[in-house]
C-alpha cells in the first residue's frame, strides 16, 4: 500500500477532528497515512484517542534519521502493522522539539509516497501576497519550477526546500489549508506544465541592496568576474541576482549585510572597480513558466514603470523570473497596479482559484458589507411580491433614506445640506429628502427643472447650481429659478458678464488633490476639467468687480466614494484660506463625496470624526457657514437592483449566470470596476455554493455585473439582488441594445 506523507505543522488538540477526517479519507483513498505532527505531546495524545475511538490505532515514533545511505528508518515504518502512523519528521530535532518545517517533502521521497500534503494555518500560494492584497487569487496548479520559485521569491520561504525531492521521484505535492479541508489548495507537480507560459505571481521584497560596479577594466580583463565574486566570499556575502554589461556589474543581495560588512566589502571591492550600494530598494518579480515567450503580453504592464528609477532588471536565465528593482517606497503600489492590470479580470478556472477575499468570507454572509443595514433581508418577501408586478427594478427603501438623513443631519458641524440629485432622481427618493427639509444641488437645467416641478413651493434658496461646461443660456434660467449659482470657470464672468451684474455667486475652485474611489470620479487637478485654478484667482477678483457680482460663496468637490474622515475639513481649510481674497464670502462648500463601504472588509466613514474636525475649522473660523452636498451617501445603500435569472451557461471552468438587465441598468462595474455584493434573493436561505460571473444580456464583453460571485445555485425565474445600487444606478441607465433600463419603485415602511 502506498504511503501518503501529511504534514500538519504546529496543529493543536483543537485541530484533532479536522484531521482524524482527513486521515479517515486518506484510507478509504486506499493510502497509508504518515502524519509529520509538529504538535505538543497533548495534542498528539489527543489525536491518537480519537483515531482510537474510530478503530484506527496508531503508531507514535520520534524524529526519523536523515541519512539518505540508510534504509533502516524507512524499513522500520514499512514493518509497522498500525495503519497510521504519526512521526516528528526527518532529520534531527531542534532543542524545541521541533525538525525543520517542509522536511516532509524529503520523507515522502525516501518513501516512494504516493503524494506528500502539506496543511497549512493559512493558505499559502497566490497571486500576489494576500496580506498586501485580498484580491489575489489562490493558486490551484503549479509546476514544481514556479512553485519553487514562488516559495524563494515570495517572503515565505517554506516548502522550497521540499521540492526537489519530491521532484525527483515525480511525487505531487498538495499545499492545503486546515481550516477549510474541503478546498483542494494548490497541487504542485509535473503536470502543471501544460497550462502553458503565464504570469502566475507577482511578489515584492523589500529591504534589496544593490551593489553597483564600474570599470573599464573588465573589458578583456580575464578572471575579472571571478575576483569580483571572491571578494564576496570573502566577506560572507551572498547575491541574488546579476545584471552585466561590458563596463557594469550589478548585482542583488539575498541577504540583509550590516553596513560595517557592506563597508568593507565595498572598501574591498574598491580596487577592483568603483563599487557603490543602492539601499532601500525593493525588487519586485513577475513569476511564471516561460516568461519568455510573453514579454508581448505583458508589455503594456510595463507602462506602470513610466517615470519611476528602476535601479535593476533580470530576467532570470530559467525563465521563470522577471525582476525588477525599484526604490524600497514604490514597491507595493507597484505590485497593486501590476497584480491589477494582469489578474483584474482573471477568473476562476484550473489553474486561478478563488481569492483571497472570497476564501476568507463565509459562504453565506460573503455578501455582507458593514454598515449597510441589508434592510433587504427584513424585507425580501415585499421585494419578491414587486418583482412579481414589474422587473427588472430598482427598489428603494425608505427607511433606509431618512436613516442615511439622520446620519448627515448628525454631522452639526455643517449648516446646510444640499442633496445631489446626479445620484439618483426618483421622484419618490426626492419627495423623502424635500419633506426632510434638504436642499438640491442641480448640475444642469433639467435637473433643476425637475426638481421644480416636483416641489413648486421649493423656495429658491433650497437650489444649488454647480454645473460644469454649462452653456450660457442655463445660468439665465438658474438665476430666474432663484437657485444659488456657482462658476467653475471664469469664461462666464469674462465672456458674459451682463448676465451676472448685481448677482451673487458662488466660485468652484480647484483643490489641488483629487480624491474617491476611481480615477474617472476624482476631481481636481490639472488633468480635471473641474473648477478654476487658484492662479487664476486674481483674475476672479478683477472680474468680480469689474462685473458688479459678489462671490458670496467658495465651493470645491475634491471627489466621489471618500473614505476618510478628514478629506473636507481639508477642503474646508483650502478653502477657508482663499476666503480672505472676497470680502462677501459667508459660505464654504465642501462638496459631496461621502463614501460608504463597497467591499466586505471596508469600514463606514466615520462621520463623528468628520464632525469634530469641520467643528474645528469652524472654531478657528467664526462666521463661515459649511455646506454641504452629498449624493451617493444618501441612497447608495437604499437601493437594490432586482432581476430574473434568464438563463445559466457554463463555458470549461466558468459558470455564467445571466440576468435579464446589465449594464443598461447598471453601469458601474463596467465603467469602474465597481463592486456590488449580489445575492440570489429567490434562495436566500440556501448555502451560496456556486461560484458565478453574473452577466447582463448586452452584447458587450464587459457586461458583467460581479466576476466570481458565491451565490446560492441559481435557475431560471430566480430573482438575484444587486445590492447598494441606489447611486448612480438608473440615473447612469440606457436604453443601450435598445434593451429598456430597470424602473423604479420606492418602498415605503411596513
Ligand atoms: N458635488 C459635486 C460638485 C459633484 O460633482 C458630485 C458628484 C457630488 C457633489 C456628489 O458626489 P457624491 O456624494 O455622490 O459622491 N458616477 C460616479 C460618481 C460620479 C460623481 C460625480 N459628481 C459613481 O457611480 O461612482
Amino acid at each position: 500500500m502506498s504511503w501518503v506523507v501529511l504534514e500538519f505543522g504546529l496543529a493543536t488538540a483543537t485541530h484533532s477532528q479536522t484531521i482524524a477526517g482527513i486521515v479517515e479519507e486518506r484510507i478509504r483513498e486506499g493510502l497509508r497515512p504518515l502524519l509529520v505532527l509538529q504538535a505538543p505531546d497533548e495534542a498528539a495524545q489527543a489525536l491518537e484517542e480519537l483515531l482510537a475511538s474510530r478503530g484506527l490505532s496508531t503508531a507514535r515514533l520520534g524524529a526519523l534519521h536523515d541519512d539518505e545511505a540508510d534504509d533502516a528508518p524507512i524499513r522500520e515504518l514499512d514493518a509497522l502493522s498500525a495503519p497510521v502512523v504519526l512521526t516528528r519528521g526527518l532529520g534531527a530535532e531542534s532543542a524545541s522539539g521541533k525538525t525543520l518545517p517542509g522536511r516532509s517533502g524529503a520523507l515522502a521521497a525516501r518513501l516512494r509516497a504516493a503524494r506528500c500534503e502539506i496543511w497549512t494555518h493559512v493558505p499559502r500560494m497566490f497571486t500576489a501576497d494576500p496580506e498586501l492584497l485580498p484580491s489575489a487569487r489562490l493558486l490551484r496548479l503549479l509546476d514544481y519550477d514556479e512553485a519553487q520559485e514562488i516559495a524563494i521569491t515570495g517572503a515565505r520561504a517554506f516548502y522550497s526546500r521540499c521540492i526537489p525531492p519530491l521532484r525527483r521521484q515525480d511525487i505531487p505535492l498538495h499545499v492545503r489549508w486546515i481550516e477549510r479541508p474541503d478546498l483542494q489548495g494548490t497541487v504542485v507537480s509535473g503536470t502543471g506544465l501544460d497550462a502553458g507560459p503565464q504570469v502566475k505571481s507577482v511578489l515584492t521584497r523589500p529591504g534589496v541592496t544593490l551593489i553597483s560596479m564600474d570599470s573599464l577594466g573588465m573589458l578583456h580583463h580575464v578572471g575579472f568576474l571571478a575576483e569580483v565574486f571572491a571578494r564576496f566570499a570573502r566577506h560572507g556575502v551572498s547575491i541574488g541576482s546579476i545584471s552585466t554589461s561590458e563596463t557594469n556589474i550589478t548585482v542583488s543581495l539575498d541577504m540583509a549585510v550590516s553596513p560595517e560588512i557592506l563597508a568593507d566589502l565595498l572598501r574591498d571591492l574598491g580596487t577592483l572597480c568603483d563599487a557603490r550600494a543602492i539601499t532601500q530598494t525593493a525588487s519586485l518579480s513577475l513569476v511564471g513558466r516561460g516568461i519568455r515567450a510573453i514579454l508581448h503580453e505583458i508589455g503594456p504592464v510595463l507602462e506602470v514603470f513610466e517615470e519611476m528609477k528602476v535601479h535593476l532588471v533580470t530576467q532570470a536565465a530559467n525563465d521563470l523570473n522577471l525582476t525588477f528593482v525599484v526604490d524600497e517606497d514604490q514597491g507595493e503600489r507597484l505590485v497593486r497596479r501590476l497584480h491589477g492590470l494582469l489578474f483584474q479580470h482573471q477568473i476562476e478556472g484550473r489553474v486561478f482559484g478563488p481569492t483571497w477575499e472570497e476564501l476568507h468570507a463565509h459562504p453565506q454572509a460573503e455578501e455582507t458589507i458593514p454598515g449597510a443595514g441589508e434592510w433587504w433581508r427584513r424585507r425580501r418577501a415585499d421585494l419578491l411580491a414587486l418583482t412579481g408586478e414589474e422587473s427588472p427594478l430598482y427598489v428603494y427603501d425608505a427607511e433606509s433614506l431618512d436613516q442615511a438623513v439622520a446620519a448627515v443631519r448628525g454631522v452639526q458641524a455643517v449648516d446646510r445640506i444640499f442633496y445631489s440629485v446626479k445620484a439618483n432622481c426618483c421622484p419618490g427618493v426626492l419627495a423623502r429628502f424635500s419633506q426632510a427639509g434638504l436642499g438640491f444641488e442641480c448640475v444642469s437645467v433639467p435637473e433643476l427643472e425637475h426638481v421644480r416641478k416636483l416641489f413648486s413651493d421649493l423656495p429658491g434658496d433650497r437650489l444649488l447650481f454647480t454645473p460644469n461646461f454649462a452653456p450660457r443660456e442655463e445660468y439665465r434660467r438658474a438665476f430666474e429659478l432663484g437657485a444659488w449659482v456657482t462658476l467653475d470657470s471664469l469664461h462666464p464672468l469674462r465672456e458674459w458678464p451682463e448676465l451676472f451684474a448685481g448677482r451673487e455667486v458662488f466660485l468652484r475652485l480647484d483643490p489641488g488633490r483629487g480624491r474617491g474611489h476611481h480615477p474617472h470620479v476624482r476631481t481636481a487637478g490639472v488633468q480635471s476639467k473641474f473648477g478654476i485654478a487658484p492662479e487664476e484667482l486674481g483674475e476672479a477678483e478683477r472680474l468680480a468687480a469689474a462685473c458688479g457680482v459678489e462671490v458670496v460663496g467658495l465651493h470645491a468637490h475634491a471627489g466621489s466614494g471618500v473614505p476618510t474622515s478628514g478629506a473636507w475639513a481639508e477642503t474646508a481649510a483650502f478653502l477657508g484660506a482663499v476666503a480672505g481674497r472676497f470680502p462677501g464670502v459667508r459660505v464654504l462648500d465642501v462638496g459631496g463625496g461621502l463614501g460608504v463601504p463597497e467591499r466586505p472588509g471596508q469600514s463606514p466613514l466615520d462621520l463623528e470624526e468628520m464632525d469634530a474636525e469641520l467643528r474645528r475649522f469652524k472654531e478657528s473660523h467664526p462666521g463661515l457657514e459649511l455646506w454641504m452636498e452629498p449624493g451617493r451617501f444618501l441612497v447608495a445603500q437604499a437601493g437594490v437592483l432586482l432581476a430574473r435569472v434568464v438563463q445559466v451557461k457554463r463555458k470549461g471552468d466558468v459558470v455564467y449566470v445571466g440576468l435579464e438587465t446589465g449594464m443598461n441598468s447598471l453601469i458601474r462595474p463596467a465603467l469602474y470596476g465597481a463592486y456590488h455584493p449580489i445575492v440570489n434573493l429567490t434562495r436566500l436561505d440556501e448555502p451560496a455554493t456556486l461560484t458565478a460571473h453574473v452577466v447582463g444580456p448586452i452584447c458587450e464583453t464587459g457586461d458583467v455585473l460581479g466576476r466570481s460571485r458565491r451565490l446560492a445555485p441559481a435557475a431560471e425565474g430566480d430573482v438575484l439582488l444587486i445590492a447598494n445600487a441606489g447611486a448612480y444606478g438608473r440615473v447612469m441607465s440606457s436604453w443601450y441594445n435598445l434593451r429598456a433600463p430597470a424602473g423604479e419603485r420606492v418602498l415605503p415602511p411596513p
